[in-house]
């Protein structure tokens, strides 16, 4: 619960700045560069977590420890998660630079979809036809708060007597295109969350390796398409303006947002599971719209309330249990042969 609940608060607040941090006036900051430090500060995060959870005599007995620990138990499997993470990231930055800070993160809630999918397809999960109930209202929630919202407000034919000027009518056209390129970066994310969530919980779930050395494994392998970005996507304005170019007390602030989140939600992986993810998620919606509300001037259009109610409602009716029973997860076995079951008292069990 304590996961789950510091989750939704993260969620929230990173939003928040992620969006304010892009929207500053003057020269903006390279996401790349964002990520790349993100996934610095998650590994020495990690390693810092391990240590202070792991019993060590000495110092040079845990630098020995450490490369065991990293290098054992099929490390080179986190390499999917990792590239996967790493786009994700890059595209939420240029989704959230795109979108207004409540429509991104509704229309993010499709990882709810996404996950759900991968569960099914990778987990062999089986889901009730409640869930697939609620599962249609959240895309049809997600369809309608993609809805632009006409800028005339009133409708009925008393909008304007005035023809719209070119510029007008240029200036709204490039506002749609943004807005579909947004979208389309949302989309993918999604795509990518759902695979990325569902992976990373079978390789955590499936062996007990500690929660962190696992961190240290995804950071590890992060930094090398992290690092790639960085070159191939903004190589050319790193090594003209420098790595540092736009930087604000805000940018550093998403960074450390965005490595603390990525570690609560190892958490919530751990303790609860992708599907209860996305409800905390979701419930962050509220809290991301209501402040945007305040902070830049965001109005609430029909369609966005409409669509926003139906996607909460759709995540209630989704975290609801089913009276079904719960099937073991068959994802790997662990070195020992056991395969691990989901439940929350197995996992609460566990040391990390
Ligand atoms: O939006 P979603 O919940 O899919 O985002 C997951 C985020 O958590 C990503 O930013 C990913 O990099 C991060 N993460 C992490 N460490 C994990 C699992 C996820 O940093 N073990």
């Amino acid at each position: 619960m304590l996961s789950l609940v510091t989750l939704t608060v993260q969620n929230s607040a990173m939003v928040l700045i992620l969006r304010y941090s892009r929207t500053l006036t003057g020269p903006s900051y390279l996401p790349t560069t964002a990520v790349l430090l993100a996934e610095l500060l998650k590994l020495f995060l990690s390693v810092l977590l391990y240590a202070a959870n792991t019993p060590w005599p000495s110092a040079s007995a845990l630098a020995a420890m450490l490369p065991r620990a990293v290098f054992s138990d099929r490390w080179y499997l986190l390499a999917v998660p990792a590239i996967l993470y790493t786009t994700q990231n890059n595209l939420q930055y240029q989704a959230v630079s795109r979108l207004d800070a409540a429509t991104f993160a509704v229309t993010y809630q499709l990882k709810i979809l996404t996950t759900a999918l991968c569960s099914v397809w990778l987990l062999k999960r089986s889901l009730s036809p409640a869930k697939w109930t609620a599962l249609v209202v959240l895309t049809a929630g997600v369809a309608l708060v993609s809805v632009p919202s006409s800028s005339s407000s009133t409708s009925g034919g008393a909008s304007s007597s005035t023809e719209p000027s070119a510029a007008v009518i240029a200036a709204e056209a490039l506002a749609t295109h943004t807005r579909l390129q947004g979208l389309a970066c949302v989309i993918l994310a999604c795509l990518i969350s759902g695979l990325a969530g569902v992976y990373f919980e079978m390789i955590l779930k499936g062996s007990k390796t500690s929660l962190w050395i696992r961190n240290v494994q995804l950071a590890l392998f992060s930094l090398v398409p992290a690092l790639f970005s960085v070159f191939f996507v903004d190589g050319a304005r790193v090594s003209a303006e420098g790595f540092f170019v736009g930087y604000t007390g805000w940018t550093w602030a998403a960074i450390l947002i965005q490595a603390l989140g990525g570690l609560i939600v190892s958490l919530v992986v751990k303790y609860a599971d992708n599907i209860l993810k996305g409800f905390a998620t979701s419930v962050s919606i509220l809290l991301s719209s209501v402040t945007s509300v305040f902070l830049f001037d965001f109005e609430l259009s029909l369609y966005f309330t409409l669509g926003a109610s139906l996607v909460m409602a759709a995540t209630y009716l989704y975290g609801r249990p089913d009276p079904a029973p719960k099937t073991p997860l068959p994802s790997f076995r662990d070195e020992n042969g056991d395969t691990p079951t989901r439940s929350w008292s197995m996992t609460f069990g566990r040391g990390m």
